[in-house]
């Protein structure tokens, strides 16, 4: 048995907190696990800001869609894709960064995330749960406003951190025929994703809820992660992102 596979596995979001504070010492070794991820080129691209006060929180909690595990977990912490750092270190050797592309807020935003998934790993590790909140980019403005965010720096998501109230349920994820490709891309998928759409339906997430089936009138099936996927997909989504990423100092050339 490997028992960091076994950790990996047994990862599912934890949305229900005791109200225990958490050491900032504990806060410090789980950034630390992110610090040593791989970065692209040593940049080192992204920045972290832990929030444990409680008012902050709950603010933070009504930014990101009232989701109340943020008012309730001890800490959020709002990860950021950071270019101001590297512009400085551009001009303490009299140079001038180049970071209007796209490319370079890819660059930021993956440091971010491989970071960010990193530390989610060290804190599973140490019996912590915790949760991604994509919310964080529902405001993005007011976020910024509220964090003190400078220039170069955007918040891509943020992260509850906490002691879970009770064991987290991992959720059952596609069969790996439609994940791993060999040696060339395959897209005859529907077969892994109907094997999916039931599995889901059967954990009772979606509360066994019908629906009408689409191309059969009047007849109805489960209400699983198909229907549930292609609702959520068929809606824009934060559209307002480009223009605030500009405001930022993004302006994705
Ligand atoms: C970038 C990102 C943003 C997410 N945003 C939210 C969020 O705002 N609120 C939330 O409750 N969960 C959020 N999640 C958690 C996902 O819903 C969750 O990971 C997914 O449903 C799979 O479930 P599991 O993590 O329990 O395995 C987010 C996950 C990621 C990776």
């Amino acid at each position: 048995m490997n028992t960091f596979l076994d950790l990996i596995a047994s990862h599912g979001s934890c949305r229900h907190y005791k109200l225990d504070p958490l050491p900032a010492a504990t806060v410090e070794v789980i950034v630390s696990a992110g610090q040593h991820a791989s970065t692209s080129s040593n940049l080192q691209a992204c920045s972290v800001i832990a929030v444990s006060d409680s008012s902050k929180r709950a603010e933070l909690a009504r930014l990101c869609g009232d989701q109340k595990h943020i008012a309730e977990a001890p800490v959020f912490l709002a990860w950021c894709a950071d270019l101001a750092r590297l512009e400085r270190v551009a001009e303490l050797r009299g140079l001038k960064q180049k970071s209007a592309y796209v490319e370079s807020f890819l660059t930021a935003a993956l440091d971010a995330a491989i970071a960010a998934q990193t530390a989610a790993l060290a804190a599973e590790a140490l019996g912590l749960g915790i949760c991604y909140i994509g919310g964080l980019r529902n405001h993005p403005r007011e976020a910024i406003a509220l964090l003190k965010i400078p220039r170069l720096v955007f918040p891509i998501f943020g992260m509850t951190l906490g002691w879970p109230q009770k064991p987290v349920r991992p959720r059952p994820r596609l069969p790996q025929s439609a994940i791993l490709h060999w040696e060339t891309y395959n897209s005859e998928q529907d077969s892994a994703l109907q094997t999916y759409d039931h599995e889901m339906a059967a954990t009772g997430i979606y509360e066994n809820r019908q629906v009408k089936i689409h191309d059969r009138p009047g007849e109805m099936e489960d209400y699983g992660w198909l229907e549930h996927t292609a609702r959520r997909v068929s809606k824009p989504t934060r559209i307002f992102l480009r223009e605030i990423l500009k405001e930022q100092g993004f302006p994705l050339e």
